[in-house]
């Protein structure tokens, strides 16, 4: 099932963010989303010679995890690669660094994992598929995030927009026009796990309710799809605040967050939604033009918040 190959300790092996479109919390529930990754922000990771074991040295965390550590994602990462591949604990050292902010929504932990399983499978010598990267990450993606539903260990993998419904094949689609996002960042760090977990609560105490906000999202979604492949803009940013509101119904909003999409649509943006988890981290925002994208991500910085600017459906 692997395929295998000589390695090199040279390289340095990188993993986008990723940002969510439409969709996230329902996703979870089997509803779609949609994801594009953010290629301008990434993680690395790159190889040495160990110190008698395999440590991933997360630089930024100033933290030197082993495989003895069972509640770190990487070692529950390494462990599955190394047991798959039925190898034997290496002597390297993984250093690791990340350009994504940690909790804010953009995929830091599904980012890290694909760097460091590509850093490792390719000191081990194997050839992993996309899918076989991202099942991996998926597994270490349970130790950050309790019951992900697999979007952002697929998109991260992937490299590409995609559409995504829990337990199906990723299915990629092609974009009407390039569209201009920018990404404003609360600074408030936010736990997925959590804020997955509180949904959960709020649907066992009102599971009509909540149903009913997640078919109204899948709803957003399937629009969204179409507007994204039309290439119609103003659609694209209207469902944006369609799904913004109904992250809010379903409890996963903040009043940064708020603040953000306020100063957004002030700023001329076409549509503005929290994404990923909520709870705090970061929201996004369409705007009409790269003009335009510019002038919405000054208006953030000088609230001061961090903003970036990245596109999607580039011809
Ligand atoms: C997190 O990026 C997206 C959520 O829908 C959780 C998940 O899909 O696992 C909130």
């Amino acid at each position: 099932k692997y395929a295998y190959f000589h390695n090199s300790m040279k390289n340095s092996f990188t993993a986008p963010g990723k940002i969510i479109l439409f969709g996230e919390h329902a996703v979870v529930y089997g509803k779609p989303a949609i994801a594009i990754p953010v290629s301008g922000m990434r993680a690395s990771a790159w190889s040495e010679p160990g110190e008698g074991k395999l440590t991933i040295n997360a630089l930024d965390l100033n933290q030197k995890i082993g495989l003895e550590n069972k509640t770190s994602q990487f070692s529950v990462l390494a462990q599955t690669l190394l047991s798959k591949t039925k190898q034997s604990e290496p002597n390297l050292t993984i250093n690791l660094t990340s350009k994504l902010p940690q909790g804010s929504g953009m995929g830091s932990s599904a980012a890290t994992s694909t760097a460091v399983c590509k850093a490792l499978s390719n000191y081990l010598g194997v050839d992993l598929e996309k899918n076989q990267i991202s099942e991996l990450v998926f597994d270490a993606e349970k130790i950050v995030h309790g019951t992900p539903s697999g979007i952002d260990n697929t998109v991260v993998a992937y490299e590409s927009p995609v559409y995504f419904v829990k337990g199906q094949e990723p299915v990629t689609f092609d974009s009407g026009r390039t569209f201009y996002l920018v990404i404003g960042d609360t600074g408030i760090e936010s736990s997925t796990k959590e804020t997955v977990g509180n949904v959960r609560d709020l649907l066992d105490k009102d599971p009509n309710l909540m149903n009913g906000y997640f078919d109204e999202i899948e709803n957003v979604t399937e629009g969204g799809k179409k507007a994204i492949e039309d290439g119609d803009k103003e659609a694209v940013g209207e469902l944006m605040n369609k799904n913004h509101e109904l992250l809010n119904k379903i409890g996963v909003g903040h009043r940064e967050l708020e603040k953000l999409v306020d100063v957004s649509l002030d700023a001329g943006a076409l549509g503005a939604k929290l994404t990923g988890g909520g709870g705090g981290g970061n929201m996004v925002a369409l705007a009409g033009s790269a003009k335009e994208q510019k002038e919405i991500c000054e208006k953030i910085t000088e609230a001061g918040y961090r903003a970036y600017q990245t596109t999607f459906g580039e011809d």
